[in-house]
């Protein structure tokens, strides 16, 4: 575990203690000027995320969890500060030849509604490389079967699919371009519990059968507790705590105590033995 006023620890790095970390935050501060005053909403954020890690990072309505992702995907530029993700500057994302190395499901991810399912996942591809035409439907028909939907609906537009199956679509494009990073804002946010349930098995087996490192921002302990290896907790404008959940739940901190113990308490803790992963 460790807090705000240490560096992160290198011991869950997995056979490689001295590789870079696939996020590594450093002192970041992010503001935004609203009305002629400056509005800080990271102050000496510091975060680092080893390759195979699934961090779920949580934090209040407004800590600056959505910002943080958009930070490390470069749509952000920090006040100061630095973010490397993947051995290089986040601003440098979007460049020829990083461009697609960091996949992201946005909170509010709508597909585009005047395209088909296979159009809407072949998009980035199109974007960013000139490939055959019939080399970009196998991928996006690759993309589609990856994310647990039959090619069949392929030709269907968004305005026929479920939440559920929109949710699935977003994803296979954000993994189009095969990316090692995977960030995720709240994905199960809106869907009805079992298509959450199986939205969440199915990022379990993406995370672990393709080796994908992912920060996802969730407010739902079930999928939290299912899919953590460590948990990073935003508030006071940083990272308060960053470890494994069960060490994260005995950090003293008011939001720590309402998010995990207070009225959920009873629930967190019976899902706590429930997934033995998560202790
Ligand atoms: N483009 C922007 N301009 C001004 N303020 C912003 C902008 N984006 C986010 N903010 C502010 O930053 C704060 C954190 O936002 P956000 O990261 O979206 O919170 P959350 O943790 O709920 O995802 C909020 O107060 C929000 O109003
Ligand atoms: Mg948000």
């Amino acid at each position: 575990m460790t807090v705000s006023d240490s560096r992160p620890s290198r011991a869950y790095a997995p056979g490689a203690p001295s590789a870079p970390g696939v996020v590594e935050i450093d002192h970041l501060w992010s503001m935004f000027r609203v009305a002629g005053r400056e509005n800080i909403i990271h102050q000496d954020l510091n975060l680092h995320i080893e390759r195979g890690e699934l961090v779920s990072l949580v934090g209040g309505s407004g800590s600056g969890k959505t910002v943080m992702l958009r930070t490390i995907l470069g749509l952000e530029v920090p006040a100061r500060g630095t973010v490397n993700v993947l051995g290089r500057p986040a601003a440098q994302l979007s460049d020829a030849g990083a461009a697609g190395r960091v996949g992201m499901l946005f909170q509010h991810g709508a597909l585009f509604s005047a395209f088909s399912v296979l159009d809407n996942i072949a998009f980035p591809l199109r974007e960013l490389k000139q490939l055959p035409e019939s080399l970009i439907r196998d991928a996006a028909l690759v993309k589609l079967q990856m994310v647990g939907l039959d090619a069949i609906h392929a030709n269907k537009m968004p305005s026929d699919l479920s939440g559920g199956m929109i949710k699935r679509v977003a994803l296979a494009r954000a993994l189009i371009m095969d990316p090692p990073l995977l960030l995720l804002d709240e994905p199960t946010a809106g869907l009805d519990p079992d298509s959450a349930d199986a939205f969440c098995a199915l990022i379990r087996s993406l995370h672990r059968e393709l080796g994908l490192t992912v920060v996802m921002v969730t407010h739902d302990l079930d999928t939290l507790y299912e899919l953590s290896t460590r948990v990073a907790v935003l508030a006071d404008k940083h990272v308060i705590v960053h470890g494994a959940p069960k060490d994260v739940i005995a950090y003293p901190h008011p939001f720590i105590h309402d998010f995990f113990l207070g009225e959920r308490g009873q629930r967190a803790m019976e899902l706590l033995r429930e997934y033995p992963f998560a202790v």
